[in-house]
C-alpha cells in the first residue's frame, strides 16, 4: 500500500489519505482471528471492537469469508467515540457446539448501549443441536444462550444476516429505539425448543421486513413495552407464528401498542396471529394492532386471542387476566386452517376484549366449514366472513 501511495501524484495521495481517514476498517484477521472454525476468535472480535469504538470517524469491522469460532462477545458502546460502527460479515460465526461451554450464559453476542451500529450480511450459527437433544431427553440441562442481543441501544440496522440453530432465541431486541431488521433469515428445526426467531420487548420504532423465519417456537414474539412495531413481508414456518405475549405475568407491566403486521405467509405453523396472556392480575394492555393481507397455509390456530394461556396445561393461574385488549383489526386474512376452529377469541372474564374487528376473512378447513369461537369478546365483522363471525 505505501509503495502505491509514494508513487502516486500528490493529488491522489491527499485523496487517498482523506478517504482512508474518513472510514477506518478493522479486519478481524489483523487481530488474530482464525478462519478455521476451531480456534477461539473472541479476543480478536473484542479488540477490533475496542479500536472501532475508539475511532473518531465512522468505523467498519470486517469479517472475511471463513468460519470463526466465537465463545462470547460483549460489545459495549457507552464510551465509544465513533459515531457509527458497521459490522460487515462475509463469513460464518460459530458458537461452541458443546452446550456446556456457554449454555449457562445469558447471551452469546451482545451489543449494549450502542448507537448507530449496523450489521450487513454474514451467518451466525449457534450450533444448538446438542442442547436441544439434552432438553428433549428430559435431562437437567442449562437454559441455553440467546444468539444475538441488542440491549439499550438505538439506530440499529441488521440487514442480510442469517441466524441459524441458536440454543435459545435467535435475535433479541430489548430496550431499544429505532431498529431495522431487513432481509434477515432465521432457521432452526421445527422441534427445537425455545428457539424463537426475533423477540422484541421494551422497544419502540422497530421494523422487521422482507425476512424468512422458521424455528421451533415463535417466528416473532412481542413482549411487554413494545410500541410502534412494523412487520411486513415475512414468510413464517415452521414455528408457532407471530405472537404478542405471553403478557400479564407481572402485576405491573408495560403494554403493547401500535403494532402492524402486514403481508405475512404462515406455512404449517402452530399459530398464525396470536395474542396470549396469563390468567392473572396485571395492569398491562394490548391496543391498536393491525393484521392485514395474511395468508395461512395449513395453520393450526390461524387467528387466536388466548387470555387463559397455559402451556402444557400445567400449574397455570386461573384468576382472569388483567391485560386489557382493545382495537385489534384483522383485514384480508385468507387460506387454510389445520383445525376446525379457525378463529378463537378466548378473552378475559374480568376485562373482555373490545373493538375487535374482522374485515374480509376467508379461512377454510379441509372440505368442511371452519368455525369461530368467542368468549368475552366484543367487536364487529364486515365484508366476507368465513367462518361465520362470532362477534
Ligand atoms: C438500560 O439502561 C438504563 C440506564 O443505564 C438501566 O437502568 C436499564 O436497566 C438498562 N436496561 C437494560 C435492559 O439493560
Ligand atoms: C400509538 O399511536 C397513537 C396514534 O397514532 C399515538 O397517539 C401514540 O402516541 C402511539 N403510542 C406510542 C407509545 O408511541
Ligand atoms: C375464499 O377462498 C376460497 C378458497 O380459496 C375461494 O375459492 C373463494 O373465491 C374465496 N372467496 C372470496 C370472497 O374471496
Amino acid at each position: 500500500m505505501s509503495f502505491l501511495v509514494e508513487n502516486l501524484p500528490l493529488f491522489f495521495t491527499i485523496f487517498f489519505l482523506f478517504f482512508n481517514s474518513s472510514i477506518a476498517t478493522y479486519n478481524i484477521k489483523n487481530y488474530g482471528a482464525k478462519s478455521n472454525g476451531k480456534s477461539d476468535s473472541s479476543k480478536a472480535f473484542v479488540s477490533a471492537w475496542a479500536e472501532a469504538c475508539a475511532s473518531t470517524s465512522p468505523a467498519t469491522i470486517y469479517v472475511p469469508e471463513g468460519s470463526y469460532l466465537l465463545k462470547s462477545a460483549y460489545f459495549h458502546g457507552e464510551t465509544c467515540k465513533s459515531k457509527a460502527i458497521t459490522l460487515r460479515i462475509d463469513g460464518t460465526i460459530l458458537a461452541p457446539s458443546d452446550y456446556s461451554v456457554i449454555g449457562n450464559e445469558e447471551n452469546w453476542i451482545k451489543f449494549e448501549k450502542v448507537t448507530r451500529v449496523s450489521i450487513y450480511g454474514g451467518t451466525l450459527d449457534g450450533q444448538g443441536a446438542s442442547l436441544w437433544a439434552c432438553k428433549t431427553s428430559g435431562k437437567n440441562c442449562p437454559q441455553g444462550t440467546m444468539g444475538l442481543t441488542f440491549s439499550n441501544s438505538s439506530n440499529i440496522v441488521i440487514s442480510g444476516l442469517t441466524s441459524r440453530n441458536s440454543q435459545m432465541f435467535h435475535i433479541l431486541v430489548d430496550s431499544c429505539q429505532n431498529v431495522k431488521l431487513w432481509g434477515v433469515k432465521v432457521s432452526a428445526p421445527g422441534n427445537s425448543p425455545n428457539t424463537d426467531g426475533i423477540h422484541v420487548q421494551y422497544s419502540s420504532t422497530v421494523t422487521i421486513m422482507n425476512s424468512r423465519i422458521g424455528t421451533g417456537d415463535d417466528c416473532i414474539s412481542i413482549g411487554p413495552g413494545t410500541s410502534n412495531l412494523w412487520i411486513e413481508n415475512i414468510a413464517c414456518g415452521p414455528g408457532h407464528g407471530i405472537s404478542i405475549g405471553s403478557l400479564g405475568w407481572e402485576v405491573e407491566e408495560a403494554g403493547v401498542e401500535n403494532v402492524t403486521v402486514k403481508t405475512v405467509t404462515f406455512t404449517g405453523t402452530q399459530n398464525g396471529l396470536r395474542v396470549k396472556t396469563w390468567a392473572r392480575s396485571s395492569n398491562g394492555f394490548v391496543r391498536n394492532i393491525l393484521f392485514q393481507h395474511i395468508v395461512m397455509a395449513n395453520v393450526q390456530n390461524p387467528i387466536i386471542i388466548d387470555q387463559n394461556y397455559c402451556p402444557n396445561n400445567k400449574n397455570c393461574p386461573h384468576q382472569g387476566s388483567g391485560v386489557k385488549i382493545s382495537d385489534i383489526r384483522y383485514r384480508d386474512i385468507r387460506g387454510t386452517s389445520a383445525t376446525k376452529v379457525a378463529v378463537k377469541f378466548d378473552c378475559s372474564k374480568k376485562y373482555p376484549c373490545s373493538g375487535i374487528s374482522l374485515e374480509d376473512v376467508n379461512l377454510s378447513y379441509k372440505d368442511q366449514p371452519a368455525e369461530a369461537s368467542c368468549a368475552n369478546a366484543g367487536g364487529r365483522a364486515s365484508g366476507f366472513q368465513k367462518p361465520t363471525s362470532c362477534l
